[in-house]
């Protein structure tokens, strides 16, 4: 039972804030609608007026009344919506192509898929997570938005920073915490545990002068500034870097961290701060790379030239990034799945099929109207004259066109049709 004379957190946490009661009365939301523009998918379209989010290079804010579910450009992974305060810890984290990213609280991928296309084709993204049902959305949304460098694996943190210590040059820790949740102190400080223990296990993955973004999407101070200050003051191999963003306020206690306010950014209440590790500490890191797969498949028949290894297991092909292909950790999805079958017997999948488009494949050009009918099933009359990839005038990867002269559909399962699509 929480002491009758003591506030609950949130109310303390309003109090010393010189607008708390404006965040008692935002905190809930509703927040203002934000979504995250893909780098290689075209621009988006139909949207109306939208405005840069200040901290994110690739986010925009849209009207409260644009659900991005309605538009093509959702379908198309153009887009991701993705709430503004979200996009800000890999924003901090700065992956750069080519290096080793771990996220350990991955699911469902929202900064995941932002790591992803950070690294482009090089480079090697592993994302765990605790939950196998949100591991699978997690790979699903990889996949959709095209990211060949991503590892799902179950392993979970503990034993990867047992077996794998000092892999990563950089680790995200986006924990699970108690959101705008009324809680009681008792609650408050039972998740501020299990996030010790979370970050505790994932800076021992971190090679020496690597970094650690700790991110939540929760205000209580006991799971934000005194989880990292109970860190560092156990870790003095660690510190606290001092992070500046655009339109964001400073941490609660001037330790260099972020943070984001419904009353002020219009975004969820957000934390981040930005942690390295020092080069003293004797770490002996032990690397992912493990077995490269025999290369037996040519990508040059849809791609003249990428950088991505492809390879074979079973009847599937895959392609993805050579860090990717060769990582030692067991995994439930690994870069891009192409598709089943061999030769003209060959059937691409429908995200892997966006995914060569946006990597330049040959595609016809569609005009939005057009891709919009065609995304709910209709057969359309178009000048081709056999099956081909296609893409919207915007450069949005529609997918395979297939059927026969004069009549063609756009080759995608019922259950990612749409109509009245905008
Ligand atoms: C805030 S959510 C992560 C959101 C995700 N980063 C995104 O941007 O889409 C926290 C996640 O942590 C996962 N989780 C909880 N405990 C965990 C643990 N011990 N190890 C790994 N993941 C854990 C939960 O399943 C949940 O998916």
């Amino acid at each position: 039972m929480m002491s009758r004379d003591r506030p609950p957190p949130l109310a303390a946490l309003a109090s010393s804030l010189s607008d708390g009661e404006s965040f008692l009365a935002a905190v809930a939301g509703p927040f203002r609608r934000a979504i995250r523009v893909h780098p290689r998918r075209g621009t988006p379209s139909g949207w109306g007026t939208m405005v840069q989010v200040p901290w994110s290079p690739s986010g925009l804010f849209t009207s409260d009344d644009a659900d991005p579910g309605d538009f093509l450009d959702h379908h198309l992974g153009t887009i991701y919506a993705q709430d503004a305060a979200s996009q800000l810890p890999v924003v901090l984290l700065d992956p750069q192509p080519g290096e080793t990213v771990i996220d350990v609280c991955a699911a469902p991928g929202s900064k995941s898929t932002q790591i992803g296309l950070a690294l482009g084709d090089e480079g090697l993204l592993v994302c765990c997570d605790a939950s196998p049902p949100r591991r699978r959305v997690l790979s699903e949304n990889l996949a959709r938005q095209g990211v060949a460098s991503a590892v799902v694996t179950p392993m979970p943190v503990h034993i990867l920073a047992q077996r794998h210590p000092g892999c990563a040059d950089a680790v995200l820790v986006d924990a699970p915490c108690s959101g705008h949740e009324q809680r009681s102190s008792k609650q408050v400080e039972r998740m501020a545990q299990r996030q010790l223990e979370l970050l505790e296990q994932a800076s021992r993955l971190v090679r020496p002068c690597g970094r650690l973004v700790y991110s939540t999407c929760t205000p209580y101070v006991e799971e934000d500034e005194q989880v990292v200050a109970a860190f560092l003051a156990s870790h003095p191999g660690w510190a606290a870097e001092a992070c500046v963003a655009p339109g964001c306020d400073g941490d609660l206690r001037g330790a260099g961290g972020i943070r984001l306010w419904p009353q002020r950014q219009g975004s969820e209440a957000f934390f981040a701060a930005r942690l390295r590790a020092l080069d003293g500490d004797a770490v002996q890191c032990v690397s992912l790379n493990g077995i490269v797969p025999p290369a037996g498949v040519e990508l040059s028949a849809w791609l003249p030239h990428t950088g991505l290894m492809c390879w074979r297991r079973g009847n599937a092909v895959f392609a993805g990034t050579a860090q990717a292909a060769s990582c030692a950790l067991p995994s439930e999805a690994r870069g891009l799945l192409l598709g089943h079958g061999e030769g003209e017997r060959f059937r691409l999948e429908p995200w892997s099929a966006q995914a060569l488009i946006e990597r330049g494949a040959a595609a016809v050009v569609v005009s939005h109207a057009d891709a919009i009918r065609l995304w709910a099933g209709e057969e359309l009359d178009l000048p081709i004259a056999r099956p081909a990839l296609a893409r919207t005038a915007s450069g949005g990867p529609l997918g395979e066109l297939a059927g026969a002269s004069g009549r063609w559909r756009l080759d995608i399962p019922s259950r990612m049709r749409r109509t009245g699509l905008r």
